[in-house]
């Protein structure tokens, strides 16, 4: 089996404990153990708990109490029967994707995206359709392009709402239009829904696929809009056979999760209010000052993000992603992503959403490398 090497996990590998200023990462300002807690309040009654947890395999799917949790970020199609907890969504894409894809069927995936919603299905031997989001449609799908992709053998659409790389939010309207493109192939719908309720706007949060489609499948964690990666929790929301199918691949990969990690993201779901209050904030002031950025450098552009953690910024130089994102890297350690790792030339990935002190020094840093590149 052949699987394509993972662009930007391995650009990440190669720089992020080096880098200088790191806007790659598309996690929001991760928490400390302790502000977690301290946002729970009832610190005393949580470690309480904590101290007395079995430390045995615990719950095989899940505890009980984090897949209720995690039900309530869905509508009542999502009980915590319709989730199963794995290793952050990167574990949950992998298991969705070994239960849905069909070898030699067809599948049809956006670009650019997280590529291993696109070099999995291949690799499991998927004929895959690729539908561009262009950056004058606003980086959201053409859906006569999603249904002119699909074919009399596609059994799977993938999507990524809301978009790494881009930042863009498919509505729910153009949701629904590509579920009917999902129905008429009888096709399951499954979308990476990672970056939800990180919606920059009041009242945007997206609508999953789980709730939208009988036959739509959802993964999320806690790694971006909640900023817990290190709990490594993330799970899939979907029908009962799809959940029954994930853990019969997920026995052979995780056994099941850890305890703790377990423990803390429910204490973090069961408080979420607080912390989506403390991310949109981050996310919110700093969009605001890369746009006072971006509004000083002409040779930059970008479409608005209006969820997550990332936008796609365009650069007018004649140079290619890889060659500027090293060069600016090697010169003064502010660190992007190559557009190239979502084949998407002459642009980067900037990850806005790091502590405030790092994203000013680090826009500054980019400044003082396109001044370099102006000659
Ligand atoms: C779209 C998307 N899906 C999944 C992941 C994996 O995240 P994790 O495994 O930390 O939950 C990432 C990380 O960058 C991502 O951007």
């Amino acid at each position: 089996m052949h699987i394509e090497p993972f662009v930007v996990e391995q650009w990440m590998n190669a720089h992020e404990t080096t880098a200088t200023w790191n806007l790659a990462e598309t996690c929001v300002h991760s928490l400390t153990l302790g502000e977690l807690l301290d946002l729970g309040g009832d610190v005393d009654g949580v470690v309480r708990r904590l101290r007395e947890t079995w430390l045995g395999y615990g719950d095989i799917v899940g505890s009980p109490r984090l897949r209720a949790a995690i039900a309530a970020l869905y509508g009542e199609r999502i009980t915590p029967d319709h989730v199963l907890t794995a290793h952050g969504a990167i574990g949950a894409n992998f298991l969705a994707l070994y239960a849905l894809v069909q070898p030699g069927s067809t599948v049809v995936s956006i670009l650019p995206t997280y590529q291993q919603l696109y070099s999995v299905p291949e690799s499991l031997g998927a004929d895959v359709h690729m539908v561009r989001l262009r950056e004058q449609d606003g980086y959201l799908p053409d859906v006569e392009a999603i249904r002119a992709a699909a074919d009399e053998r596609t059994s799977l659409i993938i999507l990524n709402n809301p978009n790494n790389p881009t930042g863009a939010l498919i509505d729910e309207p153009t949701l629904r239009e590509i579920v009917e493109v999902a129905r008429e192939h009888d096709a399951w719908l499954f979308c990476d829904e990672v970056y939800r309720m990180l919606e920059h706007g009041p009242g945007t949060t997206a609508p999953s696929v789980a709730d939208l489609y009988e036959k739509g499948v959802s993964s999320g964690s806690m790694s971006k809009s909640y900023s817990l990666a290190g709990l490594r929790t993330g799970w899939v929301a979907g029908p009962g056979d799809v959940i029954r199918r994930c853990l019969e691949v997920r026995d052979y990969t995780t056994i099941s999760g850890g305890v703790l990690d377990d423990a803390l993201a429910a204490v973090a779901l069961e408080h979420i209010d607080a912390v989506l209050e403390r991310n949109l904030a981050i996310v919110r002031g700093n969009l605001a000052r890369v746009d006072e950025w971006m509004a000083r450098e002409p040779r930059l552009r970008y479409v608005r993000p209006r969820a997550g953690t990332t936008a796609l910024v365009r650069y007018e130089f004649d140079v290619p992603s890889a060659a500027f994102c090293q060069g600016m890297f090697d010169f003064n350690g502010a660190f992007v992503v190559p557009g190239v790792a979502f084949g998407e030339e002459r642009s980067f990935r900037l990850g806005y959403a790091c502590a405030p002190d790092v994203l000013e020094g680090g826009l500054a840093a980019i400044s003082e490398y396109l001044r370099t590149l102006e000659g």
